[in-house]
C-alpha cells in the first residue's frame, strides 16, 4: 500500500473541500490558531511513520490528553477507577453537567470533562504530579523530550474555567475527589495544554495499536487493558458524536478542542489528524472527513 500517496491525496482533498466549522474560542488563546491548518500522520505498528500537510506543527492536545491519563491510572491501579466513573456514552456535550447531579456525582465516562477530572484526581494521588506524569509518558512514547505544557494556554483556560471549576466542586460535594479542587483543576488544565505535533501524538498513542506494548518494546498496558481503553474511545471518545464517528470512521477515536483527533487501528497503526476548525460537538471537521477517507481508502475500519 502506498501510505505516503494516500496521505497526500487526503491533504489535497481536504484543501479542496474548503474550511467548515469554527476554532474554539471559549479558551481565548486557542482562538488565535489559523483555521486553515491541516496535518495528518500515521505511525505503523512496525515503527515506520508517514506524514503530510502540517504534520510537524505543534498544537494544543486538549482532551486527547484524557486517553493518556486514563491509561496511566489503569497501568498503576487497574480497575479501581471504575468505582468512581461509569463507562457509558453520555449523549451530551463534553462539558455538560446535567447528568452529574442525577448520577450522584459519578460521571458517565472518563472522557467527558467531569470524568476526566476524576481520572486526573486519581493520577494526582498515585503520582503526586498528574500533569508531569502525563508529560513523562508522552515524552517517552513519542521519543520527543521537548514535549511540554504551553503555560499561556493553561493560564487562559484557568482564567475562563468556571464550568470545569463548578464540576470539580460538585464532584467534591459528592466525595468523588481525593485532592483539593484547585490542585485537580491545575493539573487538568496543564495536561490539556500540552503541545504536540501530529507525529508526536501518533507515536505516543501507538501502544494502543500494539495491544499495550510501549515504544521500548515492554508492556505498558496489558492487552486486555488496551482493549478496554480502545473500547471507551470508540463509545465515548468523541462525546455526542461517537455514533457519527463509528459510522464514518469505524475505529476508536479521541478528539480535542485544539482540533486534533487520534484514531487507533488495533494491530496496525495510530493516526493523528489536526484541523483547528470544530463542528458543533467540539471535534475537528476536517479531521473526521480525513479519517473517513483514511479508513475508506485503506479498508482498515474495525467493522
Ligand atoms: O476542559 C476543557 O474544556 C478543555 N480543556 C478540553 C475540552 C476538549 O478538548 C473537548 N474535546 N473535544
Amino acid at each position: 500500500m502506498d501510505m505516503q500517496g494516500i496521505l497526500e491525496e487526503i491533504v489535497e482533498d481536504i484543501g479542496l473541500l474548503g474550511r467548515h466549522g469554527e476554532v474554539a474560542s471559549y479558551i481565548p488563546s486557542l482562538g488565535e490558531v489559523s483555521p486553515d491548518k491541516f496535518g495528518i500522520c500515521v505511525a505503523m505498528a512496525d515503527g515506520s511513520v508517514f506524514g503530510a500537510g502540517d504534520w510537524l506543527t505543534p498544537f494544543s492536545i486538549q482532551s486527547i490528553s484524557k486517553i493518556f491519563s486514563l491509561a496511566l491510572v489503569m497501568s498503576y491501579d487497574y480497575d479501581s477507577i471504575w468505582k468512581r466513573v461509569f463507562r457509558e456514552p453520555s449523549g451530551t456535550p463534553f462539558n455538560s453537567m446535567i447528568q452529574l447531579e442525577a448520577d450522584l456525582g459519578i460521571p458517565r465516562n472518563p472522557f467527558i470533562n467531569a470524568g476526566a477530572l476524576v481520572v486526573t484526581d486519581r493520577l494526582l494521588t498515585l503520582t503526586g504530579d498528574a500533569a508531569a506524569s502525563v508529560r513523562g509518558l508522552l515524552r517517552s512514547e513519542s521519543g520527543n523530550p521537548e514535549v511540554d505544557v504551553d503555560d499561556v494556554v493553561a493560564a487562559s483556560e484557568a482564567d475562563h474555567g468556571h464550568r470545569n471549576a463548578s464540576m470539580a466542586h460538585l464532584l467534591a460535594s459528592y466525595g468523588n475527589l481525593e485532592n483539593p479542587v484547585e490542585d485537580v483543576l491545575s493539573n487538568y488544565f496543564k495536561q490539556c495544554a500540552l503541545e504536540m505535533t501530529c507525529e508526536d501524538l501518533a507515536k505516543a498513542s501507538l501502544f494502543l495499536a500494539r495491544h499495550g506494548v510501549s515504544s521500548g518494546g515492554t508492556p505498558f498496558l496489558s492487552p486486555n487493558q488496551s482493549k478496554r481503553v480502545n473500547a471507551v474511545m470508540l463509545t465515548c471518545g468523541t462525546y455526542d458524536a461517537a455514533g457519527e464517528f463509528a459510522y464514518r470512521v469505524g475505529v476508536p477515536c479521541k478528539g480535542g478542542v485544539g482540533g486534533g483527533i487520534v484514531a487507533i487501528v488495533p494491530g496496525r497503526c495510530s493516526v493523528t489528524v489536526w484541523g483547528p476548525a470544530l463542528g458543533p460537538n467540539g471535534n475537528s471537521m476536517a479531521g473526521i472527513a480525513a479519517l473517513d477517507q483514511f479508513t475508506a481508502k485503506t479498508e482498515w475500519s474495525i467493522f
